[in-house]
């Protein structure tokens, strides 16, 4: 099968394709899925240079997120509840290749409605925003809310949740035809280029002095939003796609009265494993009552172009979720459900 092995760690720009690689092995609590699309992410290119914070033994397949079919030749574990052919999403280390094995308690059902591309990318993004702005940041409706990087892959899903529950949604990003995704595909209400000095009077202005009462921030842009936020307004630390991990001045903290608040979602699986299922059938919910829907980016590559994929989300072209698509669903697939 075909496989992106990273044998020693290097630029995925420098890593050829296999195209015969042995499919994986199952343990006894893993299935075989075909995987149709994975989603790219930054921490893939880190990851196959040995300076993300998992660093799988080499050999290892690149990728995390995907979107496919539990395989025809799947081991079917006891008590699990997929048969070949269901169709789910997940995350494993692996994933840029024909096929992945993985725990089928971690994998969730793929709805109907959902392209194996748009599924491709909603494993990390969507419960990331979700929890962020709701079980965090307590969002209600009428808020203000301020999303940096508002057409990346998790802002574009923060400003559709955001505005799904009623706020009103202030789009941040770096051009102007980034601020037209986050208005078209996002719904957001108001635009601030925030390569332009001093864009924050343009929030003040928007706000009509009030402030952003929840800034969700993946960029690491905290210190230069904290010129905008309203007063007891909520700061969530989501990433630092910018590259700088920010120290905060702590007397802006106290004098605007505001909350600092993080959110890693990873963590909630050894942390909190029961918020997460709340979680989903709050996306699910909103995905199937047509609130919200997945974005993804307009080129979408083949697993013999990923290398193009991961260049472009380097060089922050990409929009929405960034996708490779490894196997095209068949009209006769498609027709079945
Ligand atoms: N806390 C969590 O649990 C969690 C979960 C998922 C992701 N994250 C983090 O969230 C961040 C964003 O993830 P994502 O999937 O949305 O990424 P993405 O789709 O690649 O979007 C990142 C955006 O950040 C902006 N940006 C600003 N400065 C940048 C720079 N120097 N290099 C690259 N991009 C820059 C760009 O938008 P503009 O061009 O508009 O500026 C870019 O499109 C990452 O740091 C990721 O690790 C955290």
């Amino acid at each position: 099968m075909r496989a992106f092995i990273i044998k020693e760690l290097a630029h995925p720009s420098k890593v050829s394709l296999s195209t015969d690689a042995p499919e994986p092995k199952t343990t006894d609590s893993q299935v075989l899925v075909d995987i149709y699309s994975a989603g790219l992410n930054f921490f893939d290119i880190l990851q196959a240079q040995g300076k993300y914070q998992n660093k799988p033994p080499l050999p290892f397949t690149l990728g995390a997120e995907f979107a496919g079919k539990i395989a025809a030749n799947s081991p079917i574990p006891k008590g699990c509840k997929y048969q070949p052919g269901d169709r789910v999403f997940g995350a494993q280390v692996g994933s840029f290749a024909d096929k992945v094995a993985v725990d089928w308690q971690h994998l969730i059902p793929l709805p109907d409605a959902i392209s194996f591309d748009q599924g491709a990318g909603l494993f990390v993004t969507w419960p990331t925003s979700y929890e962020a702005l709701v079980g965090r940041a307590e969002l209600k409706p009428g808020d203000w809310v301020l999303v940096t990087a508002a057409a990346g892959g998790v802002g574009i899903a923060a400003v559709q949740i955001a505005k799904a529950l009623g706020a009103k949604v202030i789009a941040a990003a770096g051009s102007a035809a980034k601020l037209d995704v986050a208005k078209h595909y996002g719904g957001a209400d108001y635009c601030v280029d925030y390569t332009k000095p001093g864009w924050q009077k343009e929030v003040l202005k928007i706000t009509n002095g009030h402030g952003a009462d929840i800034i969700y921030d993946p960029v690491g842009l905290i210190n230069d939003s904290l010129k905008c936020i309203a007063w007891k307004g909520r700061a969530l630390v989501i990433g630092f796609a910018g590259g700088t991990i920010e120290k905060v001045p702590m007397n802006l903290v106290l004098l605007k009265n505001v909350s600092l608040v993080g959110l890693h979602w990873g963590a909630y699986t050894p942390k909190e494993p029961s918020r997460i299922p709340q979680v989903w059938k709050a996306i699910l919910d909103m995905f199937s009552s047509g609130r919200a829907k997945p974005v993804v980016y307009s080129e979408v590559y083949s697993l013999e172009k990923l290398v193009d994929g991961l260049a472009a989300l380097e060089r922050r072209e990409t929009w929405g979720k960034a996708i490779v698509r490894i196997k095209e669903e068949t009209t006769c697939e498609r027709a079945k459900l």
